[in-house]
């Protein structure tokens, strides 16, 4: 946090951290139309329930490591 290289990390940081969160936000709204609506309990929304569940999931373990990596690099440089 207190090198020379710490206000590139940081911006990276804040630009994973932003789009994490709107892909969090829109899988959110996804996944609460599509639970919520009864008359969207067909076949096909089933899938795009799966699909943003499985974004949803794959965006929670990628992100955050994804940002300590480039923490940790960025100590090294
Ligand atoms: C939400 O669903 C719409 C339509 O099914 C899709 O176009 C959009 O990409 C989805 N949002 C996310 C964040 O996956």
């Amino acid at each position: 946090m207190s090198h020379t290289s710490s206000s590139c990390s940081s911006c990276t940081f804040c630009l994973f951290l932003g789009i994490s969160l709107a892909n969090l936000l829109g899988n959110g709204l996804n996944i609460s139309t599509i639970a919520c609506g009864h008359h969207l309990h067909t076949p096909m929304f089933f899938f795009l329930l799966n699909l943003a569940l499985s974004d949803l999931g794959s965006i929670c373990t990628t992100v955050p490591k994804d940002c300590v990596n480039e923490e940790l690099c960025s100590q090294w440089l």
